[in-house]
Formats: C-alpha cells, sequence, structure tokens
C-alpha cells in the first residue's frame, strides 16, 4: 500500500501578524465572524489587540473551558447562529481553537450530533475558520482535530476539513501567558514531538519536523519560562507547538494515553499532565527498545545522546521551567488509579507507542508518575 504525506495549512507568522487579519478575512470574503474564546482571555492585552482590530463590531463567545465540553460546542454554535455569523475566529489555547474549529461541523449539519462522529458524511464546505493560538502548546491551530470531553471522555474529532483557512502565528499574543503556563503547554508541544517522531508509523516528513521542533523547543522554552517579552523565544515556541502538531499527524504514544485520563478525573493541564508522565514512559520504552531515543538526543544537542542521558535532560528542563514531577501534589489519588488507567487503556493514542502498553503497565506507569 501506498503512502500519503500533506501540509495544506496555510499560515503566516510573524511579531504583530495579527493586524493583517482584515485584510485576510475580506480576501476570505467573509465579514461576520465569531469569535470564540475563553473567559480567561478576555481582560488579556491579546484579547484587546484582536477587539481593537475588531471595533467591538464581532460576535464573542467567551464560555470556553479548559478541557472543553460538548456543551461549550453547542452553546457556541448557538452563538454563531444568534449572531448570524458567516466565519469562525477561534482565539486562544487549544481549547478555545478546538471548540472554534468543530462548530463549523454542527452549524453545517445540525441534524447529526457531533460525537459520534460521522467521518464519512460530506464535510466539504465548512465555515472559513481562522486560528489564532495564543499559548504556544497544543499546535491545534495547525491540525485536523478537535478534542472535546463528553461522556466523561476526551474524544477526539478528527477530519482534514476541521484544518483551518488561515493561522495567525502571532508571538505579541502569548508575550502575556504567564510562566507556568508557558512551561506546561511548552511541554505539551515537546511530548507531540518526541511521541511522534518515536512513534512507527511510516513518514519521514513529519520525523524531519518533530526533530527541528525539538531544536527549536531546546532554544526557546526556559527562555520564553524567565521572560515572557523575548518575542524571539516566544516565535521559536509558537513554530515549534505548530510543527509537532503537523508532525503528530503519524499519531502519539502513551503518554498522551495517560495524560487524558489527568485531565478528565482531575481537571489537570494538559501539558502538565503530559509532563509529569513523561519521563517514566520514556524510560519504559528505551528499556524494550534501546537506542529509541538517540536522535531526539542529537535534536537536543546532548554530546552523549544515550536513552539515559535524554531522559534526564527532558526531566531537567521540565524542572528548570517549574514543573516539578509528582501527580500526588496536583490531586491525584491512588485510589483513582484503577478508573484512570482503564480509561486510559482505551485511549487510542498507545496504539502508536514504540512499544505496546497493557492496562496492567499502565496502571504501573501512573503509579511511579504518582
Ligand atoms: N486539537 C489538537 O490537536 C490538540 C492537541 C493537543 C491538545 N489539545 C487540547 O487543547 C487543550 C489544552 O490547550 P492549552 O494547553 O493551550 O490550554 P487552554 O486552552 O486550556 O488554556 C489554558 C489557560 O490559559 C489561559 N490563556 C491562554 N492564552 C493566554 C494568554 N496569552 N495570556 C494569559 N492567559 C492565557 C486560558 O485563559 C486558560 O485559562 C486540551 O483540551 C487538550 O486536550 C488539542
Ligand atoms: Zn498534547
Amino acid at each position: 500500500m501506498s503512502s500519503s504525506f500533506s501540509f495544506p495549512t496555510n499560515i503566516r507568522f510573524g511579531a504583530g501578524s495579527l493586524q493583517e487579519l482584515p485584510r485576510h478575512l475580506a480576501a476570505l470574503g467573509v465579514n461576520k465572524p465569531l469569535i470564540v474564546t475563553d473567559p480567561g482571555l478576555l481582560p488579556t492585552d491579546a484579547f484587546k489587540s484582536l477587539e481593537k482590530i475588531s471595533g467591538k463590531k464581532w460576535a464573542v463567545f467567551s464560555g470556553v473551558h479548559p478541557n472543553p465540553v460538548i456543551e461549550d460546542v453547542e452553546a457556541a454554535t448557538a452563538a454563531y447562529r444568534t449572531g448570524k455569523c458567516d466565519s469562525v475566529i477561534a482565539f486562544g489555547g487549544g481549547s478555545a481553537l478546538d471548540v472554534g474549529k468543530v462548530i463549523r461541523i454542527c452549524v453545517k449539519r445540525p441534524d447529526k450530533p457531533l460525537i459520534p462522529f460521522d467521518f464519512d458524511a460530506d464535510w466539504s464546505g465548512l465555515a472559513p475558520c481562522v486560528t489564532i493560538p495564543t499559548t504556544a502548546g497544543t499546535g491545534s491551530e495547525a491540525g485536523r482535530s478537535s478534542v472535546i470531553i463528553k461522556d466523561g471522555r476526551k474524544q477526539v474529532i478528527f477530519h482534514p476539513a476541521l484544518i483551518a483557512s488561515l493561522v495567525v502565528l502571532d508571538p505579541e499574543l502569548t508575550r502575556g501567558l504567564p510562566p507556568k503556563l508557558t512551561a506546561a503547554t511548552g511541554a505539551d508541544a515537546l511530548i507531540h514531538c518526541i511521541e511522534s517522531f518515536t512513534s512507527p508509523v511510516f513518514h519521514p516528513p513529519c520525523d524531519g519536523i518533530a526533530l527541528e521542533g525539538i531544536h527549536l523547543i531546546e532554544q526557546s522554552l526556559a527562555r520564553a519560562v524567565k521572560n515572557g517579552d523575548d518575542l524571539e523565544a516566544r516565535g521559536k515556541m509558537l513554530v515549534a507547538a505548530m510543527m509537532g502538531a503537523i508532525a503528530f499527524q503519524k499519531d502519539l504514544g502513551a503518554i498522551h494515553s495517560l495524560a487524558h485520563p489527568l485531565s478528565t478525573f482531575c481537571g489537570m493541564h494538559h501539558g502538565t499532565a503530559n509532563a509529569l508522565c513523561a519521563p517514566f514512559v520514556m524510560k519504559f520504552n528505551a528499556e524494550r527498545v534501546p537506542g529509541l531515543y538517540r536522535r531526539v538526543g542529537v535534536a537536543f544537542g546532548l554530546s552523549n545522546p544515550e536513552d539515559a542521558a535524554t531522559i534526564e535532560h527532558v526531566s531537567g528542563l521540565f524542572r528548570e521551567v517549574g514543573l516539578a514531577p509528582g501527580l500526588r501534589a496536583y490531586g491525584v489519588k491512588e485510589s483513582q488509579l484503577d478508573a484512570m488507567s482503564e480509561q486510559a487503556f482505551e485511549d487510542t493514542c498507545h496504539q502508536t507507542n514504540p512499544v505496546p502498553v497493557t492496562q496492567k503497565d499502565l496502571r504501573s506507569l501512573y503509579q511511579l508518575a504518582l
């Protein structure tokens, strides 16, 4: 069977690139966008700069929760209809971007439930959508999926039609992102690059993108956490996050399967959950596939890129940016591990882990990360 490689996302990058938005909307032929965002963004300078461009004339839905739920999608879809909108500006972190991207599906087919998602229906001609990230982590702005919680589980809605019409990567917008969130979202971007590179799917273009993403994160994550005004570091992190999401077209691994229940059961931030589980999964994988992380270590610029040194480097980077290990500190209880490992095993990400994992393995990995 042949392989398919596709990189169709249209991206504008640069400090101040948000200012070009009216021109892009005109080119898309739209004039009544709905801004989809979350309440935490409203007081930020990032949101104020968008408001200035809109002249406060565009409709706003700001009810997206972190780790968004299906009710957020329903409410945002209702706002789109009430506002008689013709397009979406998804503005925020992965949560706002995921909701903004996916409401176009609900707008097109109000007769269908979003989940379970009907992949084979005709999803051509969705409303235009501009995605504008204000975190540098998920890369959702460039991806073909949205992650929404329904029935207590993170469900991935995936379709090439979900790709945004345009991505605007403006490092001015991540300038005010607090250090803790800069670290946690940056960790997500790094794990996307590492898990996609080491997943066994055949996709050399994605492998190359993942390695360059790791290199950019090595150069810029700690800098962006220490000095939020470092626009060069902020820009490199935005680019790396976008690259991580392009790379994980290849799929992810067991770290993400462990992270998803930590958000649904314990409300943990997605990137933090990934960071706290990552070193244990990497060690588990390297014990079974020696040399797995050697090229990851090379991308970090390590002189001795052996597995153990590479894993220690990742742990050290997370400690440096304040992501201290230990799930207990985030309220995770041992009594939750059985139910969480059951949900982690049902999550599909681990199917492309470099080595197969059982539910028991996932339980042991949670125990180690506790
Ligand atoms: N679609 C995908 O491909 C994909 C990939 C990975 C993760 N995700 C999903 O994305 C979500 C996580 O997204 P996230 O990590 O970006 O966090 P988030 O969107 O949940 O935002 C976290 C917090 O940061 C605040 N914030 C965002 N930008 C800010 C700024 N510039 N200044 C100040 N505060 C700001 C928000 O108000 C919010 O309170 C999860 O639901 C996860 O499952 C999706
Ligand atoms: Zn992720």
